[in-house]
């Protein structure tokens, strides 16, 4: 137990089981997600075995450069983590987040509904990347924006692609209104088969009320995470005008994440976005949409080089980068993979999960004999006709944007 427990992390594979060994069964489906059939969310990891890497002899170099800008944001690897909800259930575990990512120089993305408030990441050292779900209408939208940017942060992402799924074939567990004592009991036999997970609660007497901080304007100054979830509900669904408003009161980053067709890159270009996010969230909203990666290069060529393309779902290991690099993407965000990370050992999880992608993503660009990750090309991939068949006439031809 002691030795597993110092021994460091070998894979995102070994970091899963461990969130998994840590997690109560609920919390790990809440994480793992995906939607109805789970089609997408299984689809984006699977297609990644569909692109081969070429390697090359006696061009391997000493010296790699893995710097990148990402979302406005000078990074030492061309990644980020992916603003993900839920991180509630691990208390405090944004703030490990911030605190991993400042020491490796990786920009956090942190959720519109995280359970700790921007400041305080900042202040941590992160370079923070906000995400904001449209909620409640441009007035409140225009307040929140005004409170990100007295708290420090200068780059937000707009996710875009979220339509209130419903329905999955394995089962939603139902989701604690409060991390309250009568939630901890009513997720009952799961949490208590979790002490090392629900001790600390008991210990601290004190279960952290399941808040959404970055909600707060002036009509709800500490708004919970159901509460916003219902006003989010009854508002209008955003249109690309509202994307360029929103361009207009915000004069720092803008990211517009959930894009997956070409002309939907082309209209977040001309509403204003200074990079797009190639995305399906992970395959937890539309099921059966295409693999983030199947969608890549086709949303590469229509950008052009115009604006960095950054990519999202399934991105497991180094390797995978470098892939998605290869089909035009700039940057990638990693998800479920820094949620299990930070579940599994909190701060250190996530130095540990960064560790591994710097390893990793060195160790390919020498094996395939490439020197910086902006040399990066589809020349360096071997393609199955399967991938094809996804990625459509672009998958062979991304125009160099780098
Ligand atoms: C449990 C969970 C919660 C998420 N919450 C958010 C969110 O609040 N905002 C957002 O833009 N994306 C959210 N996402 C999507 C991620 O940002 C990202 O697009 C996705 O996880 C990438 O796929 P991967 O998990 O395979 O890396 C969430 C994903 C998961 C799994």
């Amino acid at each position: 137990m002691f030795l597993e427990k110092h021994r460091p992390f070998e894979s995102v594979a070994a970091i899963r089981a461990a969130a998994e060994r840590f997690l109560p069964a609920p919390a790990v489906s809440l994480l793992d997600g995906g939607n109805q059939a789970g089609t997408t969310a299984s689809a984006n990891a699977r297609i990644f075995d569909e692109i081969m890497l070429r390697s090359r002899l006696c061009q391997a170099r000493h010296e790699v450069c893995t710097k990148a800008q990402v979302a406005g944001f000078a990074a030492s690897l061309p990644l980020m983590i992916a603003p993900v909800a839920a991180q509630g259930l691990a208390p405090g575990a944004e703030l490990g987040q911030a605190r991993a990512c400042a020491k490796a120089g990786i920009p956090l993305g942190v959720s519109n509904f995280a359970s700790v408030p921007w400041r305080e990441l900042t202040d941590a050292g992160a370079d923070v990347v906000a995400q904001f779900y449209w909620v409640d209408g441009r007035e409140r939208m225009a307040e929140r924006l005004a409170r990100a940017r007295a708290a420090g942060v200068t780059s937000i992402i707009l996710t875009l692609d979220w339509t209130f799924p419903a329905g999955r074939d394995w089962g939603t567990p139902a989701m604690p209104k409060a991390l309250g004592w009568r939630e901890a009991l009513e997720w009952g036999p799961a949490a208590l088969s979790r002490p090392s997970w629900f001790l600390p609660f008991v210990v601290k007497k004190s279960m952290p009320p399941l808040r959404a901080p970055n909600f707060a304007d002036s009509v709800d100054a500490d708004p919970t995470f159901p509460g916003v979830m219902a006003r989010w509900k009854n508002t209008a669904y955003p249109r690309w005008d509202d994307v360029a408003w929103l361009r207009e009161q915000w004069d720092g980053q803008l990211s517009v994440k959930g894009i997956l067709e070409p002309d939907d890159a082309v209209a977040a270009v001309a509403a204003g976005a200074n990079a797009v996010v190639v995305s399906n969230h992970g395959g937890n909203d539309m099921d059966s949409v295409v693999p983030s990666l199947a969608a890549l290069p086709a949303v590469a060529a229509a950008v052009g080089g115009s604006v960095p393309v950054m990519f999202d779902g399934g991105i497991r290991r180094g390797a995978d980068v470098i892939k998605a690099l290869a089909l035009g993407a700039d940057s990638v965000l990693l998800g479920r993979a820094a949620a299990w990370a930070t579940a599994a050992r909190g701060e250190q999880g996530v130095a540990e999960l960064l560790g591994l992608f710097d390893r990793d993503i060195r160790q390919t660009l020498r094996s395939i004999g490439v020197s910086s990750v902006k040399e990066l090309s589809v020349d360096h991939l071997r393609q199955t006709p399967a991938f094809k068949g996804l990625a459509g006439a672009f998958a062979g031809e991304v125009p160099g944007q780098k």
